[in-house]
C-alpha cells in the first residue's frame, strides 16, 4: 500500500515497527553514500537501469541515464538509479516473452518496495518497454518511459541493412544457395552497426512509437536514434518532466485510458507495426483495467491505411521516420482519425500538442497521408474460425497477396525442435500449396517464441518459393514477413483445435473474410479429442507458475492474478 502521507526517502519505509528509527536509520545509511539533508529534502526520482553485457541493444543505456539525472537535477529532484531484469531479445532462451511478466512484476514490486516520487523506466529491446508499461500501469508512483533508441543502419554492397528484416532476408537466400559462406559472414558483421535497438518497424520500434502515442513517454521521444544527441536531450526532458509528475501525482493508470488506446490501435494499423504489439497492447490494457479485445484491433486496422514507409512492409528504417518528423507527424497526418482529447505525462491535451505540430513535409517521403497512403488498410487482421475459436492475427501487409485467400493440405510439426529435424528433409514431399502447421509454442507450451515463420524447406527455397502459409500458436518478429497466421488460440497445450490438425487435413485461409477453419468432421474431431494428452507442466520455479497461471494470447500472454488487479 502507498503511505499517503509520506513523499521522497520517507516513502516506503522498512518495517521496524519504529517509523522514527526506520527514518534515521534510512538516513543514516544514505549519508554513507554521500546524501546530506538538504538532498533528502528533494522529490525522489527512481531511474531504472536495464544495461546489461546481455542486451546489446542498450549498450548506450547509461549515457542516456546520465542525461536522465541531469534533468532530473536541474529541475530540483534527487536521482535514484537502481537495477531491474534486462531483457536481450537475442541472448535469452527458450525466448524473452517468457519473462516479459516477470519483469513486469520485478519492476512493479522494486519501485512499489523503495522510495520514490516518480519513476523514469528505460527500456528499448522488444519486451522490456511492454513489461515497463505493464508495471506502470500497475502503480499509483507515476511513471515515465525511456526508450535507448534504434540503430542506425548499415550497408553491404551498396545495400542498407537493417536488423533484423534483412538479417531473415540474406538468411533466407543463404538457405536458398544464393549467398556463399564467406557473404553471409560480411553481411553479419554489418547488420548491427551501432549500438541500439533493431531499426526496422519491428517490436522494439514498435512498441516505442505506441508509448509515446499511448501518452506514457515525452512527444518525440520514440525515434531519436541511440547515438544520438537528441536521443541525450530526450533524456534530459524527461528528467525534468519525472520531476513535474510526481508534484502532480498522476499515474499511468490516469493516462492510459480507452481513446488512448484506440489511438494506439490506429498508429499501428498506420505503422504495420509489429503482431507483438496485439499481445502487448492487451496485456496492457488488462492491467490498466480497459476492456480492449482482438476484434477492436480488427475493426480500426479495417479502417486506417499504411503510412509510414518503413521495413517490413516498406522499405525504410526507423532513422528515416525520425528524420520526417516522428510520432508527432504521423499523428498530424492522420490527426481526423484521431482522438485529440488524450493527455500524457505532459498533460497537455493531444489536441494542442498537434496545434504545434508541422504536418509531414513534400521534402520527405516517409510519412504518408491519409489521402496518399502507402498501402491499403487493414494491413493486420484477425482471424476467427474452427482452427482458431478464439482468434489468431495475420500480418497481411507482409504476406503474398496470392495467400491471402488459400486452401491447402496441412504438414504438422510438434515444436521447433521437429521443425530443425524435418523440414528440410525432401522425403516429406512438402508442395508451396501446403501449409506448414507448427504447435506446442503457445504461452503454456514454451512462453510464445517468435518460432511462427519458420523457415520453408530449403529445396522448396531452391526452386524459388519466397512465401507458404504456416500456422502456429506462437508469435514472429516483428522484423518477419510471409503469410504466417500466429497467435492461434486456444494454443495446442490446452486443448485447442490446432492440437488436433493431423498431416493431410485441409486448412482455408480467407483474411478478407477474417476466417481460419480446419475442415475436419466434428466427430472426426471428437475421436482425435478423446486421444489427446495434456502435456507436463514444468517441475518448478517461474516455468511453472507461468504455465500454471498464464492467459492466451487472445487476453495479453499476461498472468491472471495481475489482471485487473487493484494498484498498490
Ligand atoms: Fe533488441 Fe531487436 S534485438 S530490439
Amino acid at each position: 500500500m502507498v503511505e499517503t502521507g509520506l513523499r521522497g526517502i520517507d516513502r516506503s519505509l522498512t518495517n521496524y515497527a519504529d517509523e522514527g528509527f526506520s527514518r534515521y536509520l534510512r538516513r543514516a545509511f544514505l549519508a554513507s553514500a554521500g546524501y546530506d539533508g538538504q538532498d533528502l529534502e528533494r522529490p525522489v526520482i527512481g531511474i531504472t537501469n536495464t544495461a546489461s553485457d546481455y542486451n546489446t541493444c542498450h549498450r548506450e543505456v547509461p549515457q542516456l541515464i546520465e542525461s536522465i539525472r541531469r534533468g532530473v537535477l536541474e529541475a530540483g529532484g534527487l536521482p535514484m538509479v537502481f537495477p531491474t531484469i534486462s531483457l536481450g531479445e537475442i541472448l535469452l532462451s527458450p525466448t524473452s516473452m517468457l519473462y516479459r511478466n516477470l519483469m513486469a512484476m520485478e519492476t512493479e514490486e522494486m519501485v512499489r518496495a523503495q522510495p520514490m516520487d516518480a519513476v523514469v523506466m528505460v527500456g528499448g529491446c522488444d519486451k522490456t518497454t511492454p513489461a515497463q508499461m505493464m508495471a506502470a500501469a500497475s502503480l499509483e508512483v507515476p511513471s515515465i518511459v525511456a526508450v535507448a533508441g534504434s540503430m542506425l543502419t548499415g550497408d553491404w554492397r551498396g545495400e542498407r541493412l537493417g536488423a533484423c528484416t534483412d538479417c531473415r532476408r540474406y538468411w533466407g537466400q543463404h538457405r536458398a544457395g544464393e549467398l556463399d559462406e564467406r557473404e553471409i559472414v560480411e553481411v553479419r558483421e554489418r547488420l548491427c552497426p551501432t549500438a541500439g535497438t533493431c531499426m526496422v518497424m519491428g517490436t522494439a520500434s514498435t512498441m516505442a512509437c505506441l508509448a509515446e502515442v499511448l501518452g506514457l513517454m515525452m512527444p518525440g521521444s520514440a525515434s531519436p536514434p541511440a547515438t544520438t544527441g537528441a536521443r541525450l536531450r530526450v533524456g534530459v526532458e524527461t528528467g525534468r518532466q519525472a520531476v513535474a509528475l510526481a508534484g502532480q501525482g498522476r499515474a499511468a493508470r490516469d493516462i492510459l485510458t480507452r481513446p488512448a488506446f484506440e489511438n494506439a490501435l490506429r498508429v499501428l494499423a498506420a505503422l504495420s507495426g509489429s503482431t507483438n504489439a496485439v499481445v502487448h497492447l492487451l496485456a496492457l490494457a488488462g492491467r490498466a483495467g480497459v476492456a480492449l479485445t482482438l476484434d477492436d484491433f480488427d475493426r480500426i486496422a479495417r479502417q486506417v491505411p499504411l503510412l509510414v514507409d518503413c521495413k517490413p512492409a516498406g522499405s525504410g528504417y526507423m532513422e528515416d521516420f525520425h528524420r520526417a518528423g516522428g510520432v508527432p507527424a504521423l499523428l498530424k497526418a492522420m490527426e481526423s482519425q484521431l482522438d485529440l482529447t488524450t493527455v500524457g505525462v505532459t498533460g497537455q491535451r493531444l489536441a494542442d500538442l498537434l496545434d504545434a505540430t508541422d504536418a509531414p513535409g513534400a521534402w520527405q517521403t516517409t510519412i504518408r497521408s491519409l489521402d496518399d497512403p502507402l498501402g491499403p488498410a487493414a494491413s493486420l487482421v484477425v482471424l476467427k474460425g474452427s482452427l482458431a475459436p478464439d482468434g489468431a492475427v495475420l500480418k497481411r501487409a507482409a504476406a503474398s497477396p496470392h495467400l491471402h485467400r488459400h486452401r491447402g493440405r496441412a504438414f504438422v510439426f510438434e515444436g521447433p525442435e521437429d521443425v530443425a529435424v524435418r523440414i528440410d528433409d525432401p522425403a516429406l514431399g512438402i508442395e508451396p500449396d501446403d501449409v506448414l502447421v507448427l504447435r506446442g509454442v503457445g504461452p503454456v507450451a514454451m512462453g510464445m517464441p517468435e518460432a511462427g515463420s519458420m523457415p520453408l524447406p530449403k529445396y522448396l527455397a531452391e526452386r524459388g518459393v519466397k512465401d507458404m502459409v504456416r500456422i502456429s500458436d506462437g508469435r514472429m518478429s516483428g522484423t518477419a514477413y510471409g503469410a504466417v497466421v500466429l497467435h492461434v488460440a486456444p494454443e495446442s497445450a490446452v486443448g485447442g483445435p490446432l492440437a488436433l490438425v493431423r498431416d493431410g487435413d485441409e486448412i482455408e485461409l480467407d483474411a478478407e473474410a477474417g476466417r481460419l477453419d480446419l475442415l475436419v468432421s466434428d466427430s472426426e474431431l471428437e475421436r482425435r479429442r478423446a486421444e489427446w494428452k495434456k502435456p507436463a507442466v514444468p517441475a518448478r520455479g517461474w516455468r511453472r507458475l507461468y504455465a500454471e497461471r498464464v492467459q492466451q494470447a487472445d487476453r495479453g500472454v499476461d498472468l491472471d492474478f495481475l489482471t485487473g488487479a487493484d494498484c498498490d
